[in-house]
């Protein structure tokens, strides 16, 4: 074939793949088999490979994914990308709607709109062609996503019209994908994604834009940056115009002259919306005019002229199978309510943690009772309460056992606990579980070493405590069932990269009774070395500030016991770090940094560092980070999506920083 008639070739297969393309992810209506779609793009991309020059930017063979990048690139929103201020009940939409009317008057009308549960990405198109997609970022600079987001199928890589414009729009994960990723990754042995709006916010954050491809994503755009540009009148002409555009748009939008058809349209969408094939948090309601939008105008983080209806934790009623004991790592026994598998908020839930005998008792939970389950900040599955009005007769009370399920001795409840606890230092099930804590991120962080792993090797009895971890060889891990050459030997490496870890993680990772990841921390800045600390006394440990009796004895009684000498002197000689490599905590008086002696609380999504990062840092600087804001705080960080914490900062005065502003002041 030569150059021109593959020109003419690769036009047509870019017309023909872009209509099919249109077709199945924006209208919802094949028209070809897919593996007629597939046969024409594996020509396409034949023929790029045999005529490189003929490979566009905007070409459909961009789908598949294309080269696996470092590092995402910062990106820049020119128009600043706001968030939604947030409505809770019917009261909060009337006082909204009371503000637009006292602003514009009584002649204006809203949309309303689901609010997708994804995140907001913002696309970029030069003269028809998409030319870059963003995250959100802070709302001002987010990461360039472009790779990622062409394997989005309803993203057009070319418009019906040349225009230059900004879109934008929420990017999510549909319910069926999600199910499927995550029992794949469950199959895996892998970590399953939470809920689908963390499994596309993970898709499209990875270097691999192939691995993006593979996750079925989906999007729906809900505005123009630069509308004010554009010859349009109102938000829903906007919307209209993405349709023309070749845009997918969300068809469940409606026009309500009235906060009350707000209303109707909210309480509707709260019974409708399991049945919804995405996942939706809530309503948006936007005045439709944007005149009147522009009257209304912004404040510092979102307009006046719209608002995020957020929808109660979704319930629903399941069947209490039975109960189950678990011991943990220190002995206490917990219950977990076995359900009938029920889809809540995104997920299969069939487990719900009871915590204790006390709780069982007050909610007076039976065995085969109908219960009522929810997500407590939509993550953790909770019993709500029992349907006792339901009950045939046939449901059966409940007991704590006296006796530990795992090696039978006898449970105590110690004295102003609620727990029940088994005693025997040697049960299999707490030496288990120390040992899943001791790998764990906040630990010793050991990759590829999750519950299922040290479960086999613990089953196995090739390992029985920490220590036997470094002792494990090629020879013993590939005996393991499912254990393959490359994971064996990636696991080996990150076992011998624990080594070198700081004192702390290895502190934490014990799991001395008390001795949380912050109080190790302290310790470990406190006395710089292992045989420092187990040398301390009761009172050199109660003087440092954050220690307090009762941790101060659990440490001495610990580095007493004649086992955990000979565990440390094994640790040692398998060459495991016993100090402290982190920076010196620096005095009040010796810093002159902003932070010093100022109590800080950082709050919302932090989009430049982890939280932790940001914390480390503001403690170096002399800094205190505090979880919750009161008349002591002195200074709020406000990440994406800020809520309470942000509303409390503001109604007791306190100073609000921007992420970036943090950023700042902590490069000076
Ligand atoms: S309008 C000025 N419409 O909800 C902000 N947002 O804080 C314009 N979202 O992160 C947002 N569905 O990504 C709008 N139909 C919709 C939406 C929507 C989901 C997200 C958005 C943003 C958050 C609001």
């Amino acid at each position: 074939m030569d150059l021109q008639m593959a020109e003419q070739r690769v036009q047509e297969l870019h017309q023909l793949l872009n209509q099919y393309n249109y077709e199945y992810h924006v209208l919802d209506k094949p028209s070809v088999p897919d593996a007629e779609y597939d046969q024409l793009i594996h020509e396409l991309i034949q023929l790029e490979e045999a005529f490189p020059g003929l490979k566009t930017l905007d070409s459909p063979s961009q789908r598949v994914g294309g080269s696996i990048l470092d590092m995402f690139e910062k990106v820049q929103h020119e128009i600043p990308m706001l968030s939604l201020g947030n409505a809770f009940n019917e009261q909060d939409l009337r006082d909204f709607d009371r503000r637009i009317r006292q602003a514009v008057g009584d002649r204006f009308t809203y949309v309303c709109e689901l609010k997708i549960d994804g995140l907001a990405v913002s696309l970029r198109y030069e003269n028809g062609l998409f030319m870059q997609g963003a995250t959100r970022g802070d709302g001002t600079i987010g990461e360039d996503i472009t790779s990622n987001l062409k394997t989005i199928r309803s993203i057009p890589l070319r418009l019906k019209d040349e225009v230059t414009m900004e879109v934008r729009g929420e990017a999510f994960m549909p319910k069926k994908s999600f199910e499927s990723l995550n029992q794949a990754k469950v199959e895996k042995g892998e970590e399953p994604f939470a809920n689908p709006r963390n499994a596309a916010a993970g898709s499209l954050r990875q270097l691999d834009p192939k691995m993006a491809a593979s996750r079925n994503l989906d999007i729906y755009l809900y505005s123009i940056a630069n509308i004010g540009e554009l010859n349009i009148h109102s938000h829903s002409q906007g919307l209209t115009y993405l349709d023309e555009l070749g845009f997918k748009t969300n068809k469940e939008r409606k026009t309500c002259p009235t906060i009350e058809e707000v209303i109707e349209y909210v309480d509707g969408w709260v019974e409708k919306r399991p049945s919804l094939p995405y996942e939706i948090d809530g309503i948006v309601i936007k005045v439709d005019s944007l005149d009147q939008q522009k009257e209304l105008g912004t404040t510092a983080k979102s307009p006046r002229w719209a608002i995020a209806y957020k929808f109660p934790a979704e319930e629903v009623v399941t069947t209490l199978k039975h109960i189950e004991l678990s011991v943990g790592r220190t002995g206490v026994v917990t219950p977990t309510a076995i359900l009938e598998p029920v889809q809540v908020a995104g997920t299969t839930v069939q487990r719900a943690s009871l915590h204790n005998e006390d709780l069982i008792r007050e909610k007076d939970i039976r065995i085969g009772d109908q219960v009522v389950i929810k997500k407590a900040g939509d993550i953790i599955p909770e019993v709500v309460n029992v349907l006792a009005d339901r009950r045939t007769g046939d449901e059966m009370e409940f007991s704590m056992p006296t006796h530990c399920p795992e090696c039978e001795s006898e449970l105590v409840r110690l004295e102003e606990e609620v727990a029940l606890r088994c005693m025997n230092p040697k049960c299999p099930a707490q030496i288990r579980e120390g040992l899943i804590h001791f790998v764990s991120r906040n630990a010793m962080n050991i990759d590829g070493l999750g519950e299922k792993v040290i479960s086999q090797l613990f089953a196995e009895k090739l390992i029985q405590d920490v220590a036997d971890l470094y002792k494990l060889t090629y020879d013993l891990l590939i005996q393991l069932e499912r254990m393959g050459e490359k994971s064996a030997n990636n696991l080996l490496q990150a076992i011998e990269v624990s080594k070198d870890n700081s004192l702390e993680k290895l502190l934490f990772g014990l799991g001395i009774r008390h001795v949380g990841a912050k109080a190790a921390k302290t310790l470990s800045q406190t006395f710089g070395t292992m045989s420092e600390l187990a040398k301390a006394s009761r009172e050199e440990l109660t003087a440092i500030n954050e220690i307090g009796d009762k941790m101060a004895d659990s440490i001495v009684t610990f580095f007493d016991m004649e086992e955990v000498q000979e565990l440390l002197e094994e640790l040692v000689s398998a060459g495991v770090n016993m100090e402290y490599k982190g920076p010196k905590p620096v005095s009040v008086e010796d810093s002159d940094s902003f932070f010093a002696g100022k109590t800080v609380v950082l709050t919302g999504k932090l989009e430049q560092m982890s939280r932790n990062e940001a914390k480390d840092q503001i403690e170096q600087l002399g800094g205190k980070v505090a979880g919750s804001v009161s008349k002591k705080t002195d200074l709020v960080v406000a990440g994406a999506d800020a809520g309470s914490k942000l509303a409390k900062a503001e109604e007791l005065g306190i100073e609000v920083w921007s992420e970036e502003k943090l950023l700042e002041e902590l490069s000076k």
